[in-house]
C-alpha cells in the first residue's frame, strides 16, 4: 500500500550484485514521466546508465557521497533543459522523488546523488564531469543521479518524532 511504501523508503547505499530487470527500469521511468511538472512542460530527460565501466567511473562525479555507485547495477541521471522552463529544478526533483517511491514499491533500494552545485573528485563541477563522461549536451542541466539496485542493507523506517512534528504549522506560524 502507498503508506507502507512512504514509511519504509530509506536511502540505500549497498546493493546486491544483481541486475535490475528491464521491466522494472521501465516502471521507474514511467513513474518519473508521470510526475507533475510546472505548466505541464516536462523539461526533463533521463539517462539510464547500466554499463559497469561507466558506473565505476561515475564514482568520481563527486568528492563525497558517491562512492557507493561502484556497487550499483543502475543509475538514472536526471537532467532537464532550463531554457524550456524556470521550474526545471522542481520538475526534475519531483520526478526523482517519484522514482524513489517506485523503486521502494518494487523492492529496490535507491539513493539520490546530488550533482547540481557540487564538485567532482577532480575539482571541476560534478555536472561537467558527467557531461563529459556520458556525452550530455550543453542544453541539459544535471540535477542528480538516482542510484538503484536490490538492497544489501536493511534500514528501519525513520521515526516521525515530536521534533519533526514541530515542522508542521496550522493556519499561522
Ligand atoms: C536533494 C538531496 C540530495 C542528496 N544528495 C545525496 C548525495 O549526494 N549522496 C548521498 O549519499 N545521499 C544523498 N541524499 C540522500 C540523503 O542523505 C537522505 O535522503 C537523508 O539522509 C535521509 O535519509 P533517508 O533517505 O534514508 O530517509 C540526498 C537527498 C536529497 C533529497
Amino acid at each position: 500500500m502507498f503508506f507502507d511504501i512512504i514509511r519504509s523508503r530509506r536511502s540505500i547505499r549497498h546493493y546486491l550484485a544483481q541486475p535490475v530487470e528491464r521491466e522494472k527500469v521501465e516502471q521507474l521511468l514511467e513513474a518519473a514521466l508521470r510526475a507533475p511538472s510546472g505548466k505541464g512542460i516536462y523539461p526533463w530527460e533521463f539517462l539510464v546508465v547500466d554499463q559497469p565501466e561507466l558506473l565505476q567511473k561515475m564514482v568520481r562525479c563527486k568528492k563525497n557521497g558517491s562512492n557507493f555507485i561502484q556497487e550499483a547495477p543502475l543509475a538514472i541521471v536526471v537532467c532537464a533543459d532550463p531554457a524550456q522552463s524556470d521550474t526545471w529544478i522542481e520538475d526534475a526533483a519531483v520526478a526523482t522523488a517519484f522514482m524513489t517511491l517506485a523503486a521502494e514499491a518494487m523492492d529496490l533500494g535507491s539513493c539520490w546523488v546530488q550533482i547540481r552545485g557540487r564538485e567532482s573528485a577532480a575539482g571541476g563541477s560534478s555536472e561537467s564531469f558527467l557531461r563529459e563522461l556520458l556525452n550530455i549536451p550543453e542544453r541539459l542541466a544535471v540535477l542528480c543521479c538516482l542510484v538503484v539496485g536490490y538492497p544489501a542493507e536493511q534500514k528501519a523506517p525513520r521515526e516521525i518524532t515530536e521534533h519533526k512534528l514541530q515542522k508542521v504549522h496550522h493556519d499561522t506560524v
